[in-house]
């Protein structure tokens, strides 16, 4: 039986890009879509034309898809998660903005269903309570900040050098339009290394000369700095340094939203087997 699927932000540019990808699969069925602004017509509709709202956080323009990937898109828009929710779903995913997600995702485990946040900007705070509400719902809640394969393996090779290098500092690149900062895949990279760390500080931050906002933002032990300008779409580098040596990791994304696609499609095949938060698509995937 195929899984079925609520999809909030079905009409934004990384939404509209997996509707699509869950159309040309047999095992994952669209059920629901939601869009305050297409509420009352069809998705297949809204998308049939081939673009998705385009121009949204992620910096880039239309999807790609075309009357071809229609296919298994003919569901209702809603205009509140609320009543897609009551359509019945195995999993509600998210891809809307930082100030509703939480709340969406707390109406979704109250419904008993598994939820998977695509949405990034979301706090630490944010989590707690979502880890708090899955623990009592008896369901799982997957966040992913970034689905691309690139992303996850700069996560795994990036706590692996922090086992060895004792300092640190990230850097996220935007599209000038993206409205939340850090960005939720430099979030959960810092969450993720504040394992191993905090980074060792050459100069204790109150001690900074000058501007101490020049140091960038202090999370969870990482220091980061947010870039956010014309012609980036999204890309994350962080950078280990040690006596005369330096590493680098990067990921770069280009403008389109394809490379999503298929880790949120494995993040929907694998949502049932958990329980509980988890963070980072490697959650559900077996990188040794
Ligand atoms: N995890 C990842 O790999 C990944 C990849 C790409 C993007 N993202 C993140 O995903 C989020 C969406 O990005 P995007 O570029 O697709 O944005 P977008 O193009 O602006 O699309 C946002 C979507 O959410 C809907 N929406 C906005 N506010 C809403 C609300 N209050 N209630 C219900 N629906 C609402 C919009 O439709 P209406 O305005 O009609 O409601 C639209 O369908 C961002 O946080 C972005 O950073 C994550």
């Amino acid at each position: 039986m195929a899984i079925r699927v609520c999809l909030a932000g079905a009409t934004g540019w990384a939404g509209s890009a997996l509707a699509r990808g869950i159309g040309r699969t047999e095992d994952i069925e669209l059920v629901a879509a939601v869009s305050r602004r297409q509420a009352g017509r069809r998705l297949g509709e809204v998308l049939g034309g081939g673009a998705g709202d385009g121009g949204g956080a992620g910096g880039a323009g239309a999807g790609d898809g075309g009357p071809r990937d229609a296919r298994g898109l003919d569901v209702p828009v809603f205009g509140q998660v609320g009543e897609a929710l009551a359509v019945g779903c195995d999993v509600y995913f998210d891809y809307t903005k930082p100030e509703v997600a939480k709340a969406n995702c707390l109406a979704a485990l109250g419904r008993g269903v598994s939820v998977i946040i695509g949405t990034s900007g979301l706090t630490e705070g944010d989590f707690r309570e979502i880890a708090t509400a899955a623990a009592s719902a008896g369901r799982a809640v997957l966040a992913v900040g970034n689905f691309a394969l690139t992303v996850v393996l700069l996560q795994k090779f990036a706590e692996i050098a922090a086992r060895y290098i004792p300092q640190w500092e990230i850097i996220d690149y935007a599209s000038a339009t993206k409205p939340d900062a850090p960005s939720g895949t430099t979030r959960e990279l810092a969450s993720r290394l504040s394992a191993c760390g905090p980074s060792k500080l050459g100069i204790p931050l109150e001690k900074t000369q000058g501007l101490i906002e020049a140091r960038g933002a202090s999370l969870e032990g990482s220091q980061i700095h947010s870039i956010r300008l014309p012609g980036y779409s999204i890309s994350a580098e962080v950078i280990f340094g040690m006596p005369d040596q330096r590493l680098s990791i990067r990921h770069d994304a280009g403008s389109g939203a394809e490379p999503y696609v298929e880790g949120a499609l494995l993040a929907i095949r694998k949502v049932g087997a958990l329980a509980g938060l988890h963070r980072g698509l490697d959650a559900v995937m077996d990188l040794g």
